[in-house]
């Protein structure tokens, strides 16, 4: 079996995908305490001594807000952990695949499925520390992969943390009878974690450089919003309004092309877009 290292296995993604690489693989999920990637002789030893094949990298501060707050925190965790990652893979020849964000296109103006080749000026600190953070592990790792990931969502599961998410947050604006506004000016892809998951493995394969992964969406969130109650059947509608104010400046547009993920795997790497997505979500057909 072969050893895979997966780092942030307390959080909502990691939780997630360390169960499901376990049934494949020896996973080792040290703990923050046990790792703390913000001090590179720790992350060093822990690579040196375990040897992992690959390093599945989840540990970040994942909350846009809190990284606007807080944005030394920000550095040291999202940017120079990822560094230091990529120096230890690369000293040790394993391969790293870490999750960037569809954030860095937060700053942009074109419309319609953004690629990875295109110019990106991301707006807060969360989405410039992904970027510099993509440079950096590059330039340390050049095989290293980075993941620009949409939002992603699912159902609570006992001992695995969930965060706010798409799908919880509609459920709760239902179950309290409260409308939830959701900007029509806004593109963005929403996929659920358990695609995410499905399509590591495979993300382990793709060449160096950095590469979209989620869901595809060519509706602005308003319109999903909408799909997905209709497809859940329900009868409350009015529970999404639309908020044709926010992002009035311009068009919030962070929606992904597959495209080069895809391509790169030979077609290994396949998530539905966001309305399929939820649709096969709410039938259970996965
Ligand atoms: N969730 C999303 O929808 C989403 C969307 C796009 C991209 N992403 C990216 O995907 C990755 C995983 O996100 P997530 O939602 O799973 O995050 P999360 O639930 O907030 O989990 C973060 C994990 O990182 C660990 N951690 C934080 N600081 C650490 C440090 N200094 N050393 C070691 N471990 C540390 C946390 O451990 P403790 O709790 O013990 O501190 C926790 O296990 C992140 O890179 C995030 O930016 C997430």
């Amino acid at each position: 079996m072969k050893k895979i290292l997966i780092t942030g296995t307390s959080g909502f993604v990691g939780s997630r995908v360390a169960k499901a690489m376990g049934e494949h693989y020896e996973v080792l999920a040290p703990s923050h305490r046990e790792c703390d990637i913000t001090r590179p002789e720790v992350a060093d030893e822990y690579i040196k001594i375990h040897r992992p094949h690959a390093i599945v990298h989840l540990a970040a501060l994942s909350n846009t807000g809190y990284c606007e707050q807080h944005p030394e925190e920000s550095m040291r965790v999202n940017v120079m952990g990822v560094a230091h990652m990529a120096d230890a893979a690369a000293r040790y020849g394993c391969k790293l695949v870490w999750f960037s964000s569809d954030q860095v296109y937060n700053g942009n103006c074109e419309l319609g499925a953004l690629s990875e080749d295109i110019a990106v000026c991301p707006e807060n600190h969360y989405g410039r520390h992904k970027l510099m953070a993509e440079e950096e592990a590059l330039r340390r790792c050049p095989d290293s992969v980075a993941l620009r990931a949409t939002w992603m969502y699912d159902i609570r599961r006992e001992g695995m943390p969930t965060h706010n998410n798409f799908v919880l947050n509609i459920e709760e604006a239902i179950r309290q009878n409260t409308p939830l506004r959701f900007a029509t000016r806004e593109y963005r892809g929403i996929t659920w974690v358990d695609e995410v998951v499905r399509n590591i493995p495979h993300a382990l394969e793709l060449p160096g450089g950095v590469y979209n992964f989620g869901a595809e969406n060519h509706l602005n969130t308003y319109e999903t919003a909408l799909a997905y109650l209709d497809m859940m059947g329900c009868d409350v509608p009015h529970i999404a309004e639309p908020d044709h104010e926010r992002f009035a400046a311009h068009v919030r547009n962070i929606s992904i092309s597959m495209r080069k993920a895809t391509e790169a795997s030979d077609g290994a790497i396949q998530f539905a877009d966001t309305v399929e997505g939820l649709r096969r979500f709410v039938n259970g057909e996965w």
